[in-house]
């Protein structure tokens, strides 16, 4: 079968990966794809907003499944397109996608399915929020409603803060169109986990869980990032906390989106805080997490095909999926300066030293192969070395060495990947 990926990060080398180990696949193409991407696929310069030249390019292909790793195109209709043209895909269409798209969406979802979450507010209008927020507890937490590359959270420590933040979302538009409308939530306390699953309407199967590291510096200093590094399992996820979680959070989600006429077929990734009152939901999003899935996808045993064609069919009841007995950590490499301003077109030496060797993985996010062959930096994040281990102590030990394979002159990673490790 020919596969088309649409996205061209770390995530969606990691979902090629997968793809190219099952024995169904024939031919994988990735819009616009990287250069680590194209050592299994081939790539062609789309972007991933570009609808009708992918659905144009999938028919010309003849692609018979189409998998959507980011959440623009999700949020922004693309299943739909490509449906409507007769091609599979995997990913939610636009009205079940809201469930990322709008922050206000899914905290009244949750409000009026009993799921748990933050307490919160939605607004509209700036001075009624900022009435709301002369009187509130503080530290509160100001979300922009839509998608905002995971910086459209603020967490204020005084009404002065919430003031600057509130002007931020919604007068100065930081965020564009997101800011329309702005959720005011409760400030909760805990450890994150991310729990990825597949989702085919009806039926909710659980990925091994994953612990991101959003912030830029070590010791969860400096601002927020897309993530810069990811352990798998998460200790601190046990089987009673899954089970909880299955049962108050996991499939209530899915039956209320049913319920809602909005059926929900792909990856829902439930971002979640553990606090005292038991396990609360962070967010949620439509797809894969990035780095999650460069630990999560490295794991998984079972073919991903069946699994998204299950999700697709309805009938991921029959899919038993299962994970190896082990662990992953993935540290990211990142260009010195991310996420706010750092050089790009840095050549990248290194490469050789993940030939042959099992269970290490360079995974590229922002790179690019430039006319005489170099690798160079292309982006914020560049390269995501995951390792595998017996333990998480072995895993990070090797992700920690195998970081030492790669050069580049604005190297930057944080130190303290899986330091959590060490207190479960
Ligand atoms: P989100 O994009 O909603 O996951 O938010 C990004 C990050 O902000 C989360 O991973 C948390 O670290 C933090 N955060 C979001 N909501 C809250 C909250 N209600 N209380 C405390 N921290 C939060
Ligand atoms: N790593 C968090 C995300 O993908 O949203």
């Amino acid at each position: 079968m020919k596969v088309m990926i649409v996205g061209g990060g770390g995530r969606e080398h990691a979902i090629a990966m997968s793809i190219a180990k099952s024995s169904k696949v024939e031919k994988i193409y990735c819009l616009p794809g990287n250069a680590g991407i194209e050592e299994v696929a081939e790539c062609a310069p789309i972007g991933p907003m570009e609808f009708e030249k992918i659905r144009d390019f999938a028919k010309e292909k003849g692609i018979d499944l189409a998998v959507i790793g980011m959440d623009d195109p999700l949020v922004g209709g693309l299943t739909d397109v490509l449906e409507e043209a007769g091609i599979r895909t995997f990913g939610p269409r636009k009205n079940a996608a809201i469930l990322e798209g709008s922050k206000a969406f899914s905290k009244d979802l949750m409000k009026k399915y009993h799921i748990p979450t933050a307490a919160y507010e939605n607004f509209d209008n700036a001075d009624e929020a900022l009435a709301y927020l002369e009187t509130a507890n503080y530290p509160i937490v100001l979300k922009a409603d839509g998608l905002a590359l995971g910086k459209g959270v603020l967490i204020c420590n005084s009404f002065e803060e919430a003031k600057e933040g509130v002007k931020e979302i919604m007068l100065d538009k930081k965020f564009g169109a997101s800011g329309n409308t702005m959720v005011v939530e409760e400030f909760m306390t805990g450890r994150e986990v991310s729990v990825l699953s597949f989702v085919d309407g009806k039926t909710v199967k659980t990925m091994t869980s994953a612990q991101d590291h959003k912030r830029a510096k070590d010791g969860d200093e400096g601002l927020n990032t897309g993530g810069m590094g990811t352990f798998s399992p998460s200790p601190f996820y046990t089987e009673e906390i899954a089970k909880y979680c299955e049962e108050y959070i996991f499939q209530p989600t899915v039956d209320a989106m049913r319920a809602e006429g909005r059926e929900f077929k792909g990856i829902i990734f439930f971002g979640l805080m553990l606090t005292e009152d038991g396990p609360k939901v962070l967010e949620y999003n439509a797809r894969f997490g990035d780095p999650e899935a460069q630990v999560v996808l490295p794991r998984m045993k079972t073919d991903i095909i069946d699994v998204m064609e299950a999700c697709i069919d309805g009938t991921l009841d029959q899919v038993n999926l299962e994970f190896e007995d082990n662990a992953a950590v993935c540290v990211v490499l990142a260009s010195d300066g991310y996420p706010v301003a750092y050089e790009k077109g840095i050549p990248i030496t290194g490469f050789e030293n993940f030939k042959g060797k099992d269970g290490y993985y360079c995974f590229h996010a922002g790179t690019k192969k430039t006319e005489d062959g170099t690798i160079v930096t292309n982006g914020g994040r560049v390269l995501g070395i995951t390792a595998k281990g017996k333990d998480l102590k072995e895993a990070r030990a090797n992700a920690y060495k195998a970081t030492e394979w790669i050069s580049f002159a604005n190297k930057y990673m944080r130190h303290d990947i899986g330091k959590a490790i060490d207190e479960a």
